[in-house]
């Protein structure tokens, strides 16, 4: 929350993400800022923020390291079409002063400076940032600031830029990084949080003299504030009253806080919104997911990408729902996998059921333990309650499947791309159980599958298909073989 109230809004300024860093402290070939927290690359969850915050405004990203990668990466997200977004280059990464510098050299920044645009500049690594504090940081700067500076009081400010002031309440001086920092430095528990909303004008000037003499020999952004505090302009600070917002993340262990501390919130979130989360220490929740009044959900869930639970459905223990779509008091239950699929509602899948990409399940059925489903559409009131794996299927409703069915969809050729055979069966078909259907093949409606049979041809409406060895029982045979052991010993 803003310690202070804000000033009236007006015209939007420009934003600069800083994302051209290694992050060598993750230790990781992945760059930094693609690293996920709730299902989303972090610097994506500073991009919503942006893109809530300061709608459709001209953003530009400095990417580096990794760059066509964290390129790939945006211009994949659905933000890339609520924010104006450019990427620049920072060739070398000489630390966050170069590359803000890179920001203002590019064209991009020569079109922000002739607008006398104000820039918001965000470090890519701040995930957990609220859309409050981008709004409080857009806001205009006063006729005479040269800059808005964000601090906070931390507890552990171990890392971060301290800000130094003349006396404890007195004017800011400047910021010193932690390793140029003295002893008593050190002890300043009050920081730069790396965002800052400049005037373009002071941001070109304070840009064209930083210096590197430091601990890093790198350009820093932070020395812009010693500048502003000499020059005759002044510095805004929003001081920020909640440290959690501004976890920082540079190495592994910081990611993994900053996820618990993202998952907490979220599960609180649904919890107020009426949905009973057992054990919240083990139940993880993507950002996009929805879920709606009176859900259950066990322990050791994952709940991930866009994924809707309808009211009242029950989930887990251990279940991972990704991109899927739960109907109304439905059950997905122990040990069961969804994945971009759908369930309706009154519906019970599980336990230890996997529904592959591409699947959809009707109202009141009932999917058992270990049946996979893949590319397989059933109807309403339908059950394959046991064993079976049924792929590129049709199945209409009130279908009952038994035991151990297959659907044998691949000979091992591809022709013309398909790889896969389609299996229908249609509406109140029964299948008895350990039945195989070699595809393609129709079941037609009605029609009755004698158990332990391979089915190669279509079977008509209410016909009976029995397609076995016929049983031949030999007396005393039994007798006979075991006799014949016995002898042999
Ligand atoms: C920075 C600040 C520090 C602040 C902290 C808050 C500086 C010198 N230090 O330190 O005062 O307390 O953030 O989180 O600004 N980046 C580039 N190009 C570069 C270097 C960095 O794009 O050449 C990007 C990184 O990808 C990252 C961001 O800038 O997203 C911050 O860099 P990082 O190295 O994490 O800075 P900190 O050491 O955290
Ligand atoms: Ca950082």
């Amino acid at each position: 929350m803003p310690a202070r109230s804000a000033h009236k809004e007006s015209n939007q300024c420009s934003v600069v993400i800083l994302a051209a860093g290694q992050g060598k402290r993750m230790r990781s070939q992945l760059p930094k800022v693609l690293h996920p927290l709730a299902g989303k690359p972090m610097i994506m969850h500073v991009l919503r923020q942006v893109a809530h915050a300061v709608p459709g405004a001209n953003v530009a990203i400095i990417v580096g390291h990794g760059r066509e990668q964290v390129e790939a990466a945006i211009r994949a997200d659905s933000v890339n079409q609520e924010l104006k977004i450019e990427f620049v280059v920072q060739p070398a990464q000489n630390g966050t002063g170069d590359a803000a510098k890179c920001a203002l050299d590019s064209p991009w920044g020569k079109a922000r400076c002739e607008e006398k645009a104000n820039i918001l500049i965000l470090p890519g690594d701040l995930p957990l940032i609220p859309q409050e504090l981008v709004r409080a940081m857009a806001l205009p700067l006063g006729r005479n600031d040269a800059v808005r500076l964000l601090t906070c009081d931390l507890p552990n400010p171990t890392g971060y830029g301290r800000v130094v002031r003349r006396s404890s309440k007195g004017p800011v001086l400047r910021i010193v990084e932690e390793r140029d920092s003295n002893e008593r430095e050190k002890l300043i528990r009050e920081v730069a949080a790396s965002i800052y909303l400049f005037q373009s004008g002071f941001l070109r000037f304070g840009l064209d003299r930083i210096r590197n003499k430091n601990a890093q020999g790198e350009y820093y952004l932070t020395d812009l504030i010693e500048l502003s505090a000499k020059s005759r302009k002044k510095i805004d600070i929003l001081k920020w009253t909640d440290p959690g917002d501004l976890r920082g993340i540079n190495d592994r262990w910081e990611l993994s806080e900053a996820r618990r501390f993202l998952n907490d919130r979220l599960v609180r979130h649904w919890a107020k919104q009426g949905v009973d989360i057992i054990d919240p220490t083990t139940t993880w929740l993507d950002q996009d997911v929805q879920i709606e009044e009176d859900v259950t959900i066990f322990p050791g869930c994952r709940i991930e990408g866009t994924t809707r639970l309808a009211q009242g459905s029950k989930v887990g223990p251990n279940a991972v729902l990704s991109n899927a779509v739960i109907g109304k008091k439905s059950e997905i239950r122990t040990g069961t996998v969804v994945v971009d699929s759908s369930v309706g509602s009154g519906t019970s899948v599980g336990p230890y059921a996997h529904l592959r990409p591409e699947s959809s399940i009707g109202d009141g059925c009932k999917i058992g333990n270990f049946v996979e489903l893949k590319k397989t559409h059933v109807g309403p009131k339908t059950s394959i309650a046991h064993l079976s794996y049924l792929g590129d299927a049709e199945v209409g409703s009130g279908v009952n499947i038994g035991c151990g069915f297959i659907t044998c969809n691949f000979d091992g050729r591809v022709i013309d791309g398909q790889r896969k055979h389609r299996t229908v069966i249609e509406d109140d078909v029964f299948v008895g159980s350990d039945c195989h259907a070699v595809a393609p093949i129709r079941i037609s409606k009605g029609a009755f599958i004698a158990s332990g049979s391979t089915i190669t041809e279509n079977v008509d409406g209410d016909a009976m298909a029995i397609a076995r060895a016929r049983q031949v029982n030999k007396p005393g045979y039994a007798r006979k073989l075991r006799s014949g052991r016995d002898e042999g010993k």
